[in-house]
């Protein structure tokens, strides 16, 4: 496959093209096993043989969502917005959006203005707010507010709009491209009751492809992690394909390497891939072309340099001048995001999706203990992974990856930990993406987007995806939230009790597994779940990045879109529709929640939205800030 014509697919587009199809062995040939959209009631009812019943819980008084608006029997009452195939943001009656940044914005005065001809050059880009938004989070402190905002990929066709078939061409296009990828930090505030960002504030940076940072954890100077230019394996150049997030309760932000395979290219045709690279998906030729002006980039001549990436990074958005830390403790695949709690006990625990078809959800727990006002700095550079294994009755249990359940080394299982989570016999997932942990109880939910090879074929490593357990259906293009409840209610307990919250479909086009649970109907439907948030009231934010195209099985969905559902109802709105062929991804709020924030990633990938300035502009991936019309909280 020649990179031209890889150019527009998808990272997990890419994925099945440049994995080698694996046999279909007899196990994975598994019947459909009919899933009674009975047993699949969301909100507090349970699953299989093992039921159980999640407590009802006093939440935080007072519900901003349900305030005046006439729906008091519902904590999501607001009105519900109809799916729709429009070119722009709908949101509910009684609340309303602008934009706060889009790509190509300048940070500083002394930055070029946006220019949609060229989509600007490596120096401008360089000095201006990242592409394909996603992942972020608010921060305050002494009354300035700052937002770190990871931006993952970027739009060939309008960042290289000159190019032939949009690829960089140029070293200079190579530098624009780079610096489109990594992370924007940015200082905002309200100007004449708006959202902006403050340019020249000295909080704002980026951080790019070409940024240094200290590799720290279990991989630190390993071999696998030592190239040319660092050659003792300590100092990583840049991060890119930043998806998710978190945020700890010291200060810091997360961002989380994902697709980072798909950069890398061979020189030489011969090049014979390792099979620990092709677990990750590596190919001869990835997505970019930035070996042309980086041979890092290069497998031939730099064969090390992708085991420096798939990590979580932490970076202080608050201090300009500080290194960005690659935190190997939290394991390398393709990071969704990083959802941190503190256990009951003291330890840190952070939940992580590996979001590729078959892999794996895992779970960090830290060795030293969070002391509030202590100095927790490091507390990600030590402890433990775990990797989740789902049984049949809705009981579940973390296997630990360590040196004598994993035969590997403490560094080899940071730097290759999905061999290290087949070895245990970890369960292959639908594709995990966002977790979310709930505010007031040891609960936690996973999206698991969408898998269309389970029960299909194998994951990359060979282990089987048959239809069972929180992946219950074949072929399965619609996705589902699986959530778990810690034993105890200790985030740190081996085992756990799980049920699934929604199992998304259409219920127009099927009436079996597929219309999906009975918490979805023709009016809230939508398909493959994505960025979870909770906010302070406990309800959960599902955004989705699907199939938008509103035909056969998809018919009735619209735009990706965002809805809310309640836990202890199981009831599910859709509160936002988004503007044509985007996603909607990563969502946080400002310190007193009167407004929140989203992301609108890569409107018009396909060329077809010239959202959000109108006209015949160009699409721009913008961060959205969404208020009521009464000033009062929102989530
Ligand atoms: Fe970047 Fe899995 O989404
Ligand atoms: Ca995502
Ligand atoms: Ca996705």
């Amino acid at each position: 496959m020649k990179i031209e014509q890889q150019h527009g697919l998808s990272f997990d587009e890419l994925d099945e093209l440049v994995r080698p199809a694996p046999e279909i062995v007899e196990f994975e040939k598994v019947a459909l096993k009919m899933v009674s959209r009975r047993g699949f009631l969301g909100g507090g009812a349970s699953i299989g043989a093992s039921a159980f019943v999640i407590g009802s819980t006093t939440l935080a008084a007072g519900n901003a969502l349900a305030a005046g608006t006439g729906h008091s029997e519902s904590r999501l009452a607001f009105n519900m917005v109809k799916a729709n195939a429009l070119d722009t943001i709908t949101v509910p009656e009684g609340y309303k959006w602008e934009v706060v940044a889009s790509w190509g914005d300048p940070l500083f005065s002394n930055a070029p203005a946006f220019n949609a001809a060229t989509g600007g050059s490596g120096a401008s880009q360089e000095l201006a707010f990242g592409d394909h938004n996603d992942g972020m989070a608010f921060f305050t402190r002494n009354g300035k507010q700052v937002m770190a905002i990871n931006n993952e990929y970027t739009n060939e066709n309008t960042l290289h709009p000159d190019r032939a078939d949009g690829m960089p061409t140029t070293a200079d296009d190579v530098r624009k491209n780079k610096a489109a990828h990594g992370v924007s930090i940015i200082e905002v505030d309200q100007r004449g009751g708006k959202w902006g960002i403050v340019q020249d504030s000295p909080f704002n940076r980026r951080i790019t492809a070409d940024t240094e940072m200290d590799i720290t954890g279990p991989a630190r100077g390993h071999k696998w992690m030592q190239t040319s230019d660092d050659p003792k394996g300590l100092v990583a150049k840049g991060t890119w394909n930043n998806c998710g997030n978190g945020q700890t309760p010291w200060g810091t932000y997360l961002t989380c390497e994902e697709n980072f395979n798909g950069y890398f290219t061979a020189s030489d045709k011969h090049y014979v891939m390792p099979d620990a690279f092709k677990r990750y998906g590596l190919s001869t030729e990835g997505r970019y072309n930035w070996a042309m002006a980086d041979s890092r980039f290069d497998l031939v001549k730099e064969p090390n340099e992708p085991n420096r990436f798939g990590y979580v990074v932490e970076i202080d958005p608050m201090d300009p001048t500080s290194r960005p830390k690659k935190r190997t403790a939290l394991g390398r695949f393709k990071h969704e995001n990083a959802e941190l709690t503190i256990a009951s006990n003291g330890h840190v625990v952070v939940y992580l999706g590996d979001d590729e078809r078959g892999e794996f959800l895992y779970r960090f727990v830290s060795k030293h203990k969070y002391l509030a006002g202590g100095n927790n700095r490091d507390l990600l550079e030590e402890g433990t992974l775990y990797v989740a294994k789902f049984h049949d009755n809705n009981r579940g249990e973390w296997l630990a990856l360590t040196p004598k359940t994993t035969g590997m080394t403490e560094s080899e299982i940071a730097i290759h930990t999905r061999m290290a989570a087949s070895k245990v016999g970890a369960t292959t997932m639908d594709r995990p993406e966002w977790v979310a942990a709930h505010p007031h109880k040891a609960e936690v939910y996973c999206a698991l987007t969408n898998n269309k090879n389970r029960g299909v074929k194998p994951n990359a490593g060979g282990d089987s995806t048959p239809a069972s357990g929180p992946n219950p259906r074949v072929k399965n293009n619609f996705g589902q939230i699986v959530r778990w409840m810690p034993m105890s209610g200790d985030h740190t307990h081996i085992e756990f009790k799980w049920d699934l919250f929604v199992l998304a479909g259409n219920p127009a086009v099927y009436d079996d597994a597929y219309a999906g649970s009975s918490n979805v109907n023709q009016d809230n439907m939508f398909n493959s779940p994505d960025g979870l948030r909770f906010d302070s009231k406990g309800l959960l934010w599902i955004q989705t990045d699907g199939n938008y195209s509103n035909e056969k099985e998809f018919k009735g969905q619209g735009n990706n879109q965002m809805l809310v559902g309640d836990p202890e109802t199981g009831e599910i709105r859709r509160f936002l529709v988004g503007p044509k062929e985007c996603e909607i991804t990563g969502a946080t709020w400002n310190a007193d929640r009167t407004t929140m924030f989203i992301g609108v990633q890569h409107p018009g990938e396909k060329g077809d939205s010239h959202w959000p300035d109108g006209g015949m502009s160009v699409p721009r991936s913008s961060v959205v800030a969404i208020s009521r019309n009464d000033g009062a909280v929102i989530g």
